[in-house]
C-alpha cells in the first residue's frame, strides 16, 4: 500500500532511515559496539581476493564496496557487471570470496555468474533482499538486507540497504585482517549508527529538490559526476534520471571530463555534481568549474564546507549533513534518487512502471 504517498517509489524513498536501521541491527552488536556477520563454514580472515558480481543498482552498490574493501581491508577486489563476467572466463584463484548482489536474488546473469564462481571453487557471499530467493539458497554466506518488499522498478531503498550491509562487511574485513583497532571499531559503528538520521536529514531536502526538477526536466541530456566512493553514485544518479524521466543521462568519475565528455557542455547540459567535503573534493572542484567555464550549469551537493567553498556560480546547492565517508554514499543517495522522483513527476511519466522495464530481469 501507498499510504498518503503518491507513488512506491517515492515511499520507498521516504522509509530508507527505518529500513536502513532495521538492517544495520543485524550486523551491529550495540552493547559491544562491534560488527557482527552471520555465522560462516569458512575462514573470512583468509580470503585473498573479493569478487564482486551484479547488474544495474545491485552493481554500483558493488562498486562503492570495492573502494572500501580495498580502502579499509586492504582486500583487492574485482568487480564486473554479472553478464561479462562467466564470458570472459575470469581467473578465479584459490581463497577467493565471490560477492554477488541482488534486490531480488533471481536475476538470471547475477544468478548463472554465481553459479560458475562456485563450480570455480570460489566461496559465495550473496546481499540479497529477498531471504527465500535462489541466490540466497545457494550461498556459503548468506547477507540479507532488510528493505521489505521493493515494488518501484527503481530501486532505492534495496540499494542504501545494500550499502549498509557492505559498509558493515567492510568494517568485519578489516577487523578479522587485522587492519582496525578495538577504537576504530568502535568508531565505525558509531558512524553506522548515526546514519539513518543522517538519511532524515537528508530527505528533508525532499520539497527544495522538487522545488529544483522544473530546471532539469527540459533538459536532454544530463551529466553526473563524482569521484571515489561518489563515482558510482553519479553512475547510480544517471541510471536513476534515465530510468523513470528518459532523460539521456551518463554518470562519469570527474576527472575523466577533460577526455572527452567536456565536448557535450553548454548551457543546456546539467551538470549535477556529487562532492562531499574531503580529501577529494578540491580535485572535483576544479573539474567543476572547467565544466563552469564552458557554460555548464551545475547542481552542487555537498555538506556545509563544501557549499561555503564551492556553491556560488552553480545552478542550484543542495546541503547534506557533514557525515563520514563510510556513510557518505548511503546520505548522498538520497538527492540523487529526489532528483529523478520529482524530474519523473515535473516529465509525467509512470514512475513506478518506467517503459521497457521489469522489477526482475530473469532472462540473459
Ligand atoms: O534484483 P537485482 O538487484 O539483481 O536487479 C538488478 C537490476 O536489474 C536492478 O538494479 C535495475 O538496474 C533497477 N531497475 C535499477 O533501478
Amino acid at each position: 500500500e501507498k499510504g498518503n504517498y503518491r507513488h512506491f517509489m517515492q515511499k520507498e524513498i521516504f522509509e530508507q532511515p527505518i529500513v536502513v536501521a532495521q538492517t544495520l541491527r543485524s550486523y551491529l552488536r550495540g552493547v559491544e559496539r562491534t560488527v557482527g556477520l552471520p555465522q560462516m563454514d569458512f575462514d573470512l580472515s583468509a580470503v585473498k581476493r573479493v569478487t564482486i558480481v551484479a547488474c544495474g543498482t545491485s552493481f554500483y552498490a558493488g562498486m562503492v564496496a570495492k573502494y572500501w574493501f580495498e580502502q579499509f581491508a586492504r582486500v583487492p577486489v574485482d568487480i564486473d557487471v554479472a553478464s561479462e563476467f562467466r564470458y570472459r572466463d575470469p581467473v578465479l584463484e584459490d581463497g577467493g570470496l565471490a560477492l554477488f548482489i541482488s534486490q531480488s536474488g533471481e536475476t538470471a546473469d547475477t544468478l548463472a555468474a554465481l553459479r560458475h564462481a562456485k563450480k570455480a571453487g570460489q566461496k559465495i557471499a550473496v546481499v540479497v533482499n529477498v531471504p527465500t530467493s535462489t541466490m540466497a539458497r545457494e550461498a556459503d554466506l548468506l547477507l540479507p538486507t532488510h528493505a521489505g518488499p521493493e515494488i518501484g522498478v527503481a530501486s532505492t531503498k534495496a540499494f542504501s540497504c545494500q550499502l549498509a550491509v557492505l559498509a558493515a562487511l567492510a568494517a568485519h574485513l578489516a577487523v578479522v585482517k587485522g587492519r582496525l583497532t578495538r577504537a576504530e571499531e568502535e568508531e565505525i559503528v558509531e558512524h553506522l549508527t548515526q546514519a539513518p538520521a543522517a538519511l532524515n536529514a537528508a530527505l528533508d531536502h525532499d520539497e527544495e529538490i522538487a522545488a529544483m526538477a522544473p530546471l532539469i526536466a527540459p533538459a536532454r541530456d544530463v551529466l553526473y559526476l563524482g569521484r571515489g566512493p561518489d563515482y558510482p553514485l553519479a553512475l547510480e544518479g544517471a541510471l536513476k534520471l534515465k530510468e523513470i524521466s528518459y532523460i539521456h543521462a551518463e554518470g562519469y568519475a570527474a576527472g575523466e571530463m577533460k577526455h572527452g565528455p567536456i565536448a557535450l557542455i553548454d548551457e543546456n547540459v546539467p551538470v549535477i555534481v556529487i562532492a562531499p567535503s574531503g580529501p577529494l573534493f578540491e580535485k572535483t572542484v576544479s573539474n567543476m568549474q572547467e565544466t563552469q567555464a564552458r557554460g555548464g550549469k551545475i547542481v552542487l551537493i555537498s555538506d556545509a564546507e563544501g557549499l561555503a567553498e564551492a556553491g556560488d556560480n552553480c545552478l542550484a546547492t543542495i546541503e547534506m549533513p557533514k557525515v563520514h565517508p563510510l556513510i557518505a554514499p548511503l546520505v548522498y543517495a538520497v538527492p540523487v534518487q529526489l532528483l529523478a522522483y520529482h524530474v519523473a513527476v515535473a516529465k509525467g511519466t509512470d514512475v513506478d512502471q518506467p517503459r521497457n522495464l521489469a522489477k526482475s530481469v530473469t532472462v540473459e
